[in-house]
């Protein structure tokens, strides 16, 4: 079943193995990505789907360094490279949008991170100047958040001309939107907070507003329910996540990108309410080969490996053989050059 075609909308996908978004910092210091990153992800086109890193919709949505953005012309030419390279080598790519909120530093990006409201999260971050406390965030303003929902649709925008198959919503990790869902980072007490209605608002706006700006068959959402990533509280979240991905559900986009939760019973209630398609990525999970048969059988019908893509651009193919992995080197995992990056050998095959 691993090894099926699958039609995700109009777009046929090879196989069920998606490459699970991944950062690694090695964009132009302006947000355009490398002349490697091309490379790097045409080396990976095997996957029936390929999610990229994080790519920031507006320059506030920026944390760390050297992460790629979808909001100016430069950057939209730098992907346009990316996605015919992918295209060309039979792939389907879509952009991940990643707004960090409070997960920044001004040292990174000349501005002060903003948030649902003025909480910081504790823990450090890597700056230029080495590991820095998170500072506190600029709560947004009712209308500043308003036009962030914005940004996302602008960014959906500039992803179809930059040639993307759709974007991915990244709604996990204690990022942005996730702030939003969470209970400990979204105090607010306008339409956007509050109540488990309030606290969803600003992702189904997300999710609307890209889907309008590009068609609900383009736009996709990842989601980590209660996994605590960047400081985040949910207690709730066996009420905020069915709500959601109630809501989420009359949308019709292309796919859920669930994070497993541990949780078995939330996981279910999330794959009984969601009509279309559903990705699962399992954190850790070990054997890939393993761990896509256990959700496939479980009702996924994509599932989502990491660091086995990062190490194995030809990842299908290994499995299909039962070929031994590349361990991912952690080391060269964020920024660096080609080592680390597009050096991972595929297998040697030879004419017998
Ligand atoms: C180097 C690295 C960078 C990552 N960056 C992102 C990211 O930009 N966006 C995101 O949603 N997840 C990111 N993740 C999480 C992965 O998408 C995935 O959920 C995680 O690696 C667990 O899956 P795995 O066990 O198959 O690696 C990153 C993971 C790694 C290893």
């Amino acid at each position: 079943m691993l090894f099926t075609q699958y039609e995700l909308g109009d777009l046929l996908l090879s196989n069920r193995l998606v490459m699970a978004p991944m950062t690694r910092s090695r964009a132009y210091v302006d947000g355009i990505p490398s002349s490697l990153t091309a490379l790097y992800y045409a080396q990976r086109a095997s996957a029936g789907l390929i999610v990229t890193e994080g790519v920031q919709p507006s320059a506030a949505g920026q944390g760390y360094v050297n992460t790629p953005g979808l909001h100016t012309d430069e950057q939209v030419a730098g992907w346009r490279e990316v996605t015919d390279a992918v295209h060309l080598a039979g792939g389907r790519i879509f952009a991940q949008l990643m707004h960090v909120g409070r997960v920044g530093h001004p040292d990174n990006t000349g501005s002060t991170p903003v948030a649902p409201s003025a909480v910081r999260a504790s823990g450090q971050i890597h700056t230029h100047a080495g590991p820095q406390d998170y500072p506190v965030p600029v709560a947004l303003t009712t209308a500043e958040a308003e036009a962030t929902v914005r940004d996302f649709a602008d960014a959906a925008r500039r992803a179809v001309d930059a040639g993307f198959d759709g974007v991915e919503l990244h709604g996990a990790n204690g990022y942005l939107i996730h702030q939003f869902l969470s209970q400990n980072a979204n105090l607010r007490d306008d339409r956007y907070g509050g109540s488990v209605e309030g606290r969803i608002r600003f992702a189904v706006e997300a999710a609307e507003a890209a889907v309008d700006a590009i068609g609900a068959s383009r736009v996709a959402i990842r989601l980590s329910p209660g996994n605590g990533a960047q400081d985040l509280v949910e207690e709730d979240r066996s009420e905020v996540y069915p709500a959601l991905v109630r809501a989420l559900a009359g949308l019709d986009l292309a796919y859920l990108h669930l994070m497993a939760t541990r949780d078995d019973d939330l996981d279910r209630r999330i794959r009984d309410l969601w009509p279309n398609t559903l990705i699962v990525n399992d954190a850790g999970a070990g054997d890939p080969d393993a761990t896509a048969s256990r959700w496939l059988g479980w009702g996924a019908d994509l599932v989502a490996f990491g660091s086995a893509f990062l190490a194995n651009p030809d990842l299908p193919l290994r499995l299909r053989l039962g070929a031994p992995l590349n361990d991912p080197d952690f080391a060269t995992a964020f920024g660096g050059d080609h080592r680390g990056y597009t050096d991972y050998p595929a297998l040697a095959v030879h004419p017998v």
